[in-house]
């Protein structure tokens, strides 16, 4: 189905940072497939577990225990201090798997009609419940009927969130992104996720955190809520998980746990041995690079460029970045941008029309990040 409109080129091979196409040209990647290849493509480690692992055992249900999946929950439980993990195939179902455990928090306090809070902005998938739960209209054009139980406020605003709390008593959680990614790399006052955890505790509210995009070492942190000190009752996580193999997990902790009883929710894929041995892996070698620690560097670094290279480019609004999820805001539309640097063999994307994002690998080099804002900056300027 025509449901994307791919760009003319078609790739063949991967390796690090870079794609190489079907006519022998090499591209430098700085989108990782929209977060996912965190360590680069094809990663040797990650590709040996894989084939060791497709050559021993790929799936076997849920019916059965699975050890990888075990050991990765455990491992998973271990690095950010949650309970309990679910494993799905993606980001959208991972988001689904909390709005499920939301609904049923909900009925455990005896409200029919429970609210579930996401900001404007927000993207948290196309399943028909999270694409209600996104803050972005066009996402649900000639969708509906939509499921109700969702209502929007502004990001990276706790006034607004306390004003929705006077007046609607049906509220039981907020879904938020540590950093908004699709709509541009919005990043919050340092201090937002701490008064949204506040504020939580003190409606008895369940704060569900979609770290699909952020988490996985990309802000500096394993997880982005980890820069702010708090531990969240819901996380969700995918994109990077498997670096590139299908695999989302939901995690909770305190109330959140428990919530989801035996046959009250499954997946038939979810966490198989596959998936899982990609997974380890790929946690395995961020921990033992200290990925986390180059991403918070190799950010500051790629920033700085920009901000030199930029500096007197009229057309430059904000760069802002956590670790690598950054984001050049231009004063107008700049969707020419993703056409003209694949012409000059880099892949960038647009975000919200006016908004450069980078999501390059975490193995990115400083020679790679160089050539990168080298061929961005010289883009920009010439517009
Ligand atoms: C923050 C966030 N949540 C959820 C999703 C949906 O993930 P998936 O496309 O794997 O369903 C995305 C995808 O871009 C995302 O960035």
């Amino acid at each position: 189905m025509p449901t994307y409109a791919p760009l003319p080129v078609r790739f063949i091979k991967g390796e690090g940072s870079w794609l190489f196409d079907d006519k022998g040209d090499k591209y430098l990647d700085a989108l990782s497939g929209i977060a996912v290849c965190g360590l680069g493509h094809a990663n040797p480690d990650v590709g040996d577990a894989i084939s060791k692992q497709a050559n021993t055992l790929v799936h076997t249900s849920n019916l059965y225990h699975i050890d990888q999946q075990e050991k990765l929950a455990d491992k998973l439980c271990e690095l950010t201090g949650m309970h309990d993990v679910f494993f799905a195939n993606s980001g959208a179902e991972a988001n689904e798997a909390a709005i499920k455990i939301a609904r049923r928090f909900a009925h455990s306090q005896q409200i029919q009609n429970p609210v579930i809070v996401t900001a404007t902005n927000s993207f948290h998938g196309r399943t028909l419940s999270t694409l209600t739960a996104t803050g972005n209209p066009k996402v649900k054009e000639g969708f509906g009927p939509l499921p109700e139980g969702f209502c929007h406020v502004p990001y990276d605003d706790i006034a607004a969130l306390e004003e929705l709390a006077e007046q609607n008593k049906n509220i039981v959680a907020v879904l938020i992104e540590p950093i908004q990614g699709e709509s541009g790399i919005n990043i919050p006052a340092d201090d937002y996720l701490n008064k949204l955890r506040s504020l939580c505790d003190k409606h008895n509210w369940l704060l569900m955190l979609d770290e699909i995009q952020s988490g996985m070492a990309r802000t500096g942190r394993f997880l982005a809520s980890q820069h702010n000190g708090i531990k969240a009752d819901v996380v969700t996580m995918a994109k990077a998980l498997g670096n590139g193999v299908p695999i989302g997990a939901c995690l909770t902790s305190g109330k959140a746990t428990g919530l989801l009883t035996t046959g009250s929710h499954g997946s038939t894929f979810g966490g198989n041995p596959l998936a899982s041995a990609a997974a380890l892996k790929t946690i395995e070698i961020i921990e033992r690079d200290n990925l986390a620690e180059r991403a918070k560097q190799l950010g500051e670094y790629i920033a700085q460029s920009f901000k030199q290279t930029l500096s007197d480019c009229s057309s430059v609004i904000d760069i802002r970045h956590k670790g690598l999820m950054i984001g050049i805001e231009l004063n107008s539309p700049c969707l020419e941008l993703v056409m003209q640097s694949l012409e000059k063999k880099l892949l960038i994307n647009v975000a919200a029309n006016n908004i450069v994002r980078l999501l390059p690998p975490l193995t990115m080099s400083d020679e790679e990040a160089d050539m990168m804002v080298s061929i961005i900056s010289e883009l920009i300027i010439a517009r």
